[in-house]
């Protein structure tokens, strides 16, 4: 303990909050404090180091929203694992101890109700080389086919390699480290984790059957927040898709303030409910990101991103640092896609597949006495009795469900697992009464 306190006090540059980070950062980079070192609690510190335990515990704050430290309960704080950041909580949603005869964690699409890529992939030639990594990054007819099927009139589109990368790039352009981001409870863990290791500290708001909490939102913005990020529809984990007054009444209240908008639509194709955007009454400052990944298949790797033209200009600014643009080969394959009329059928039948199949797994769960909220998406939001044993009860069955936890960020009096029943087929849905009896042991099944 003496030793690891003067390492410390060496590296101090100045008997501040600043300072104490870092002293910590320079030993962890040194390898003095080794990932899993265990630090003393913040009053031994501040008495050794001459600090009062306020600026202690605010270096330790900075430290924790940077991802450098954890406080684990009693295990106390201690280094972070550096290997381990940024994907905790997606590892937890979806690690699995055992090969499932029926995985329902991963909130994936039904590969059976995907598009069929062959004629798009036929139609491709060698038109359409870029003639300077400068170019446009996205197709022209692209766009217009888009911004005919967008939930608002949008300025300016840009196309990234999926969700999960267009917002990664607009928080590494949007959020700065120690910001606050107004985030949806239960939320997407990925999005989370992401947070967690820009330094970015999430403000849970509870989601309610239209949407985001208006009391909790109003109530966050009471501090600067830097954007808020909301899934417009088909809402991972909960189903729950945002209603036309929340939208409104979402943006009146954002209106008092400069938060940027993200909107992560990733049930995209799929999803029943009408496409829904704040960008109707904010278009200055909403990102509004549709994913192709759940409607025309994961590895397409497409999403869309709308928005104002000079952040979707940072962003394109942004993204020459790195991967520069989305293929446009990829590109023109989502054009044949999104104007073929087989393919379109396709879509309209998957979308009235999954729609049947969430309905179905609702309807039969209700028999069992459990009600579960949302209209829309794969996934279904069950609530158990307690989690971890109706996880491992069902993995011992030989059926894979995601754990709640990971995906919330508000202290829960209800645990929750997720449940993807947009993978289950007719054959298949009598594995909701399995479910049932391992979320709810207590409750004699009504089904035999
Ligand atoms: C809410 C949410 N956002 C983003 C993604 C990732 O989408 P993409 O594959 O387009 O990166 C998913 C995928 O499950 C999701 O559920």
């Amino acid at each position: 303990m003496r030793d690891l306190l003067s390492v410390l006090e060496q590296r101090m540059p100045e008997p501040t909050a600043r300072g104490l980070v870092t002293a910590v950062t320079a030993a962890i980079r040194e390898g003095v404090l080794p990932p899993g070192t265990r630090l003393p609690p913040i009053r031994t510190i501040a008495t050794q180091l001459g600090l009062s335990p306020t600026t202690v515990s605010a270096a330790w704050s900075l430290l924790a929203r940077s991802g450098t430290i954890r406080t684990e309960g009693r295990r106390g704080t201690t280094v972070t694992d550096v290997g381990a950041i940024g994907t905790g909580r997606y590892r937890r949603a979806l690690q699995h101890t055992s090969e499932f005869r029926l995985d329902l964690s991963t909130g994936v699409p039904d590969s059976r109700l995907l598009p069929d890529l062959r004629p798009a992939l036929r139609s491709l030639t060698t038109a359409g080389t870029p003639s300077s990594y400068l170019d446009d990054p996205v197709l022209p007819e692209l766009v217009d086919v888009l911004a005919d099927d967008w939930p608002y009139p949008a300025a300016a589109f840009t196309i990234t390699d999926g969700a999960m990368d267009a917002i990664e790039l607009i928080a590494r352009t949007t959020m700065r480290f120690g910001d606050r981001v107004a985030v949806e409870h239960p939320g997407f863990p990925p999005l989370l984790d992401l947070l967690d290791a820009l330094g970015v500290e999430a403000v849970g708001i509870p989601v309610d059957e239209a949407g985001l909490d208006l009391p909790a939102l109003t109530a966050a913005l009471q501090s600067p927040v830097a954007a808020v990020v909301l899934q417009p529809r088909a809402q991972n984990p909960t189903g729950v898709s945002m209603t036309e007054h929340r939208a409104r009444e979402v943006a009146q209240v954002l209106s008092g303030s400069d938060a940027v908008v993200v909107e992560d639509d990733s049930a995209g194709a799929i999803a029943h409910d009408p496409a829904i955007s704040v960008g109707r009454w904010l278009p200055d400052r909403t990102l509004h990101v549709r994913s192709f990944s759940k409607s025309h298949g994961p590895d397409l790797r497409l999403a869309a991103v709308s928005g104002p033209s000079a952040l979707i200009a940072e962003l394109t600014a942004r993204r020459h640092l790195g991967q520069g643009w989305s293929s446009r080969l990829l590109q023109r394959i989502l054009l044949h896609l999104l104007t073929d009329p087989r393919t379109i059928d396709q879509l309209d039948h998957a979308r009235r597949e999954y729609a049947r199949r969430r309905s179905a797994a609702v309807q039969r769960l209700a028999e069992h006495g459990i009600r579960v909220a949302g209209s829309d998406g794969l996934n279904l939001w069950v609530p158990v009795d307690d989690e971890n044993a109706a996880v491992v009860r069902l993995a011992s069955q030989g059926v894979g469900v995601a754990p709640g936890a990971p995906f919330a960020v508000l202290p829960d009096q209800q645990r929750h697992v997720r449940v993807t029943v947009g993978l289950l087929g007719t054959e298949e849905q009598s594995v909701i009464d399995q479910i049932a009896a391992a979320c709810r042991p207590g409750i004699p099944s009504i089904i035999r």
